[in-house]
């Protein structure tokens, strides 16, 4: 797959950056207010209780900041984080290592945890819900089942696809917290503080073209001012400016509404080859020669969210407001 710019998954590159740019505390993690009241709520109750606070599912697209608010949670809780990844733990024995190395209290944070093998899930039920382990020694005939206890932990799980989740281990959650788009003024300010960090200047207009143009993600964001701050240094004279903004996304070919040339190829494959739709998405996929779970993981939610495909029973729709932005004319009524 091409990369893009404008792409809410992690490369290399952005790891790196994330690290100096992660918000530590609920107070400096911008947006997402629904589910920072939430967690506050929680957070103080189980400290009032000194216990451990409930396993939670972070759930949404990639780059909103689910890691991030992991690490968070782990800070206000004033615990220990341990990260690993579904993929990661390959054996039981992995994941009851890691378990019986917690501290009471402490976080264990299981990025992609969809991709859990299931072996190991069932290990982590009574892990979850019992705070101990079941293990198997020996082989055969003489093999036999001991308990061990594991300290109190809370795990913290993150998925890109809830869906994806088997219902068993998404019903031990006790917290489900959902992360959106951000708004634009939540964009802009995520802009701001990491213009701070990176110790440049960036006008107000200027946070806020790069915050119309970043897809609802703050790693996108923190993307594109990284490239324009590159640019200014370049082109200008180190201040990020409104037109220095534009030309630069120009450059990159980030239009107005932080679409790049995937979405042009989705959209115009839909209105020339199918009239707009309704069209199946095998169709479409097999139409433009990408696969049918990359379209409808990485190219359609945003597409849906600023309201240019609507799924209908019948199959996906391109609407009049994509019609436009892309200068087609949209066709009358029949
Ligand atoms: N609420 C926020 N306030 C400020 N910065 C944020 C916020 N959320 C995310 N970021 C920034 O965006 C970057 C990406 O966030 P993060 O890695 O947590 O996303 P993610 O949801 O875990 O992505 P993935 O699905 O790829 O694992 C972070 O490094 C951080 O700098
Ligand atoms: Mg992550």
């Amino acid at each position: 797959m091409e990369e893009r710019i404008v792409s809410g998954e992690s490369t290399e590159l952005d790891e790196q950056l994330e690290l100096s740019l992660r918000p530590q505390t609920l107070d400096s993690y911008i947006g997402q207010q629904k589910v920072k009241e939430n967690l506050r709520i929680f957070i103080e109750a189980a400290k009032m209780r000194e216990e451990s606070l409930d396993h939670a599912l972070l759930f949404g697209p990639p780059g909103l900041g689910k890691t991030t608010l992991a690490a968070v949670i782990a800070h206000e809780m004033g615990v220990n984080i341990r990260m690993t990844s579904g993929p990661a733990i390959e054996r039981p024995g992995d994941l009851a290592a890691i378990l019986s190395s917690l501290e009471p209290g402490d976080v264990l944070f299981i990025d992609e945890i969809h991709r859990l093998p299931r072996a190991i899930e069932e290990v982590l039920y009574p892990a979850m819900e019992d705070f101990c382990l079941d293990i198997v020694v020996g082989k055969g005939p003489t093999a036999r089942s001991i308990r061990l206890d594991l300290p109190p932990f809370t795990l913290v799980g993150a998925t890109t696809r809830s869906g994806a989740l088997s219902a068993p281990l998404r019903d031990r959650f006790g917290v489900l917290l959902r992360l959106d788009y951000y708004d634009e003024p939540s964009l802009a300010e995520i802009v701001k503080r990491s213009a701070d960090l990176f110790g440049v200047a960036v006008h107000d207009q200027a946070a806020n073209e790069l915050a119309r143009r970043s897809r609802g993600t703050p790693r996108i964001a923190n993307r594109l001012l990284k490239r324009v701050r590159d640019y200014a240094q370049v082109l200008g004279d180190g201040e990020i400016t409104v037109s220095l903004c534009q030309t630069a996304l120009e450059l990159l070919q980030v239009d107005p509404l932080g679409l790049d040339h995937i979405d042009r190829k989705l959209i115009e494959g839909m209105i020339e080859r199918f009239r707009g739709g309704p069209v199946g998405l095998d169709t479409i996929s097999a139409s433009i020669g990408e696969e049918s779970m990359t379209i409808e993981e990485m190219y359609e939610p945003y597409l849906m969210q600023i309201g240019f495909i609507q799924r209908t029973p019948r199959g996906r729709m391109v609407t009049a407001l994509a019609y436009t932005h892309f200068g087609y004319a949209y066709p009358a009524e029949t």
